[in-house]
C-alpha cells in the first residue's frame, strides 16, 4: 500500500498535457508524416487519415488515458500490470507486455535517429555541408556520416557516435531526473519551442514563392495543393489506407504503451476526456500544419512535384536530412534555418526518447520494486548495449527489419489486443464509465458504439491486409540482398530475445505481486 502512495503525480494539468503532447509529437510528425503523405499522392492521402484519426486515432487515445489512469491506481505503470487489473488472466500479462517490448524495440532505433538530428542542427549552423549542392552528394554525405560508406566527407562513424551518446546520456539525465522533475519539465521547455520554431519556418517555406522563374509550377502553392487537393478517386486504394492507418498509429504514440504509462502518473480525479483529446489535437497540428508545409511545400517549391514524389520514395530520411539541406542553401539565413529545423527534429525527438524508455522504467519500478536511480542504470545499459547492431548494421537493413516488425505491424496487433481487452474483455459498460469519469468535456455517446465496434473492426481489417499484403513479403525477405541476410536474421533473433526476456520479468513481477513480496 505504501508503495502506491509514493507512485510519482504530475504537477500540473499543464504539464501533464505538455509531457503528453512531447510523447506524441516525434521525428513522425516532420519526417514521416511528409514522407508518407508524398509517397502516397498527397491529397489522396488526408482522406483516409482523418478517417482512421477519428476512428483509431482518437478513440484509442481516450481508451489508453483511462486505461493508465485506472492501472496507476493499482500501482501499475506498465501495460502487463494494467491488464492484468482489466482481465484476471495468466495470459493477460503477457498480451499487455506488447505495450513494454514494442516501446524499447522502437527506442533502439529512434535514439540513434535524433541523435542524427542533433548533428545535422550544428552542421547546419556551422555551414559544414554548405558547398554540396547536388542531391547525390547530399545524400552521399548522409551516408558517410551514418558510417554506411566512408567517403571524403566522413571517414568514420565517429561523429554520429558521438552524437548517440550525447543525445543517450541526455535522455537518461531527464528519465532520472523523474516525472515532474524531468519529463514535465521538458515538456513545458521543448513544446513552446517547437511550436515556436515550426511557425517561424512554416512562415518562411510559405514565403519563398516561386524560387525560380524559368519553372513557374514550381511554387509554394502548388506545394500546398498536392497536400491539400482530395483525390476521391483514389479511395479504393488499399496501400493507402493502411499507410494512413499505420501513420496515425505512429504519430499519436498509441498502440505504443507509452501514452498509457504517462497515464498512469495523473490523480484519480484527473479528466482523460479532454486530456486525450487535447493531446491529439496539439500533435495533428504539428503533423498537418507545421509538417505538412514545411518539408512538403518547401521541396515541391524548390524540387516540382514528381521529383517530390520521387525523393520521398527513394527512402525515409532523404526528403529531411537531403532535400532540405539543399533548399538552406539557397536560401537567405540559410544556415540559421537549417540550425532551427535539425533543433526543432531533436526537440521533438528527445521528448519522444523519453516516453519509449518509461513503459520499461515503470516495469522495473512498480513491478520490482528498484529505485529510479537503480532502474535508470539498468534500462540505460540495456539500451546502450542493443544499439550497438542498430548502429553499426545500419547497412544491412537492421534498422528497417526492425522498424517494419515493430514500429508498424507490432502497432496494429497491440492495438487491436488491446481495444478487444478494453471494450470486449473489460467490458465497455465500464470502460466507458473509466473514460467519462472525471471529465472535463462530454464525450460523443457516439463513441461509445465507435470504440466498441467499428474500432475493433477496423483494426481487424487493416492488420488482416497487411498480414496478406505485406507480411509474406517481409518473412520471405523478398528485396534483402543475399549478403544482408545473416543481418536480418539477426534482427529478428534480438526482437525474439527482448520479447522472452520481457516475458520472464514480467512473470517475475506478476509472482511477486501475488505473493505479496512487493511493498
Ligand atoms: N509518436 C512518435 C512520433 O511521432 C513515435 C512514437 C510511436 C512514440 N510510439 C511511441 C514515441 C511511443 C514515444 C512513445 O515520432
Amino acid at each position: 500500500m505504501a508503495k502506491r502512495m509514493q507512485r510519482e503525480k504530475w504537477a500540473s494539468k499543464i504539464g501533464l498535457i505538455l509531457a503528453l503532447a512531447g510523447n506524441a509529437i516525434g521525428l513522425g510528425n516532420f519526417l514521416r508524416f511528409p514522407v508518407q503523405a508524398a509517397e502516397n499522392g498527397g491529397g489522396a492521402f488526408m482522406i483516409p487519415y482523418f478517417v482512421a484519426l477519428i476512428v483509431i486515432g482518437i478513440p484509442l487515445m481516450w481508451a489508453e488515458c483511462a486505461i493508465g489512469r485506472m492501472g496507476g491506481r493499482h500501482g501499475h505503470g506498465h501495460t502487463a500490470g494494467m491488464f492484468e487489473v482489466m482481465w484476471r488472466h495468466p495470459l493477460s500479462k503477457y498480451l499487455g507486455m506488447l505495450g513494454v517490448v514494442i516501446p524499447f524495440a522502437v527506442a533502439l532505433y529512434y535514439i540513434y535517429i535524433t541523435a542524427w538530428t542533433l548533428a545535422y542542427s550544428y552542421f547546419s549552423l556551422t555551414g559544414n555541408y554548405f558547398g554540396i549542392t547536388t542531391r547525390e552528394a547530399m545524400g552521399a554525405y548522409l551516408r558517410g556520416f551514418q558510417g554506411v560508406e566512408p567517403n571524403q566527407f566522413f571517414s568514420s562513424i565517429g561523429p554520429a557516435y558521438l552524437s548517440f551518446l550525447i543525445t543517450l546520456g541526455l535522455s537518461f539525465y531527464i528519465v532520472y531526473r523523474g516525472i515532474p522533475g524531468g519529463i514535465e519539465r521538458l515538456g513545458k521547455i521543448a513544446m513552446p519551442l517547437l511550436f515556436l520554431i515550426g511557425v517561424a519556418l512554416a512562415v518562411r517555406v510559405l514565403t519563398l514563392g516561386t524560387p525560380d522563374p524559368n519553372y513557374p509550377e514550381n511554387n509554394v502553392l502548388n506545394g500546398l495543393g498536392f497536400v491539400w487537393n482530395p483525390q476521391p478517386e483514389r479511395l479504393t486504394d488499399a496501400t493507402i489506407w493502411l499507410a494512413a492507418a499505420g501513420q496515425i498509429f505512429f504519430t499519436l504514440s498509441v498502440a505504443t504503451g507509452a501514452i498509457p504509462t504517462y497515464a498512469s502518473y495523473m490523480r484519480e480525479e484527473d479528466d482523460v476526456a479532454l486530456t486525450g483529446l487535447s493531446t491529439a489535437s496539439l500533435n495533428e497540428l504539428a503533423e498537418v500544419v507545421l509538417g505538412g508545409t514545411i518539408a512538403i511545400t518547401a521541396a515541391v517549391a524548390f524540387f516540382g512535384l514528381a521529383e517530390t514524389e520521387e525523393i520521398a520514395r527513394k527512402g525515409a530520411f532523404n526528403l529531411g536530412f537531403q532535400a532540405l539541406p539543399m533548399i538552406f542553401q539557397r536560401i537567405p539565413l540559410g544556415q540559421l534555418f537549417g540550425g532551427l529545423w535539425f533543433l526543432l527534429l531533436f526537440f521533438a525527438g528527445i521528448s519522444s526518447v523519453v516516453a519509449l524508455t518509461q513503459p520499461a522504467m515503470a516495469l522495473f519500478q512498480d513491478g520490482f520494486g528498484w529505485s529510479r536511480g537503480k532502474t535508470t542504470a539498468v534500462v540505460l545499459a540495456a539500451l546502450f548495449l542493443l544499439c550497438q547492431p542498430v548502429i553499426f548494421f545500419l547497412k544491412h537493413g537492421f534498422l528497417d527489419e526492425l522498424d517494419f516488425w515493430v514500429g508498424t505491424f507490432g502497432l496494429s496487433l497491440f492495438a487491436l489486443i488491446e481495444t478487444i481487452q478494453f471494450a470486449w474483455v473489460f467490458g465497455m459498460e465500464r470502460g466507458w464509465e473509466e473514460i467519462t469519469k472525471g471529465a472535463a468535456i462530454t464525450v460523443p455517446r457516439i463513441f461509445y458504439y465507435v470504440i466498441k465496434y467499428i474500432t475493433p473492426l477496423f483494426l481487424l481489417f487493416i492488420l488482416a491486409a497487411w498480414a496478406i499484403q505485406d507480411v509474406p513479403e517481409k518473412l520471405l525477405m523478398a528485396g534483402v540482398r543475399p549478403e544482408d541476410v545473416p543481418y536480418v536474421w539477426g534482427a529478428r533473433v534480438l526482437m525474439i530475445a527482448i520479447l522472452l526476456g520481457f516475458g520472464v520479468l514480467v512473470k517475475i513481477a506478476s509472482s511477486k505481486k501475488e505473493k505479496g513480496i512487493r511493498p
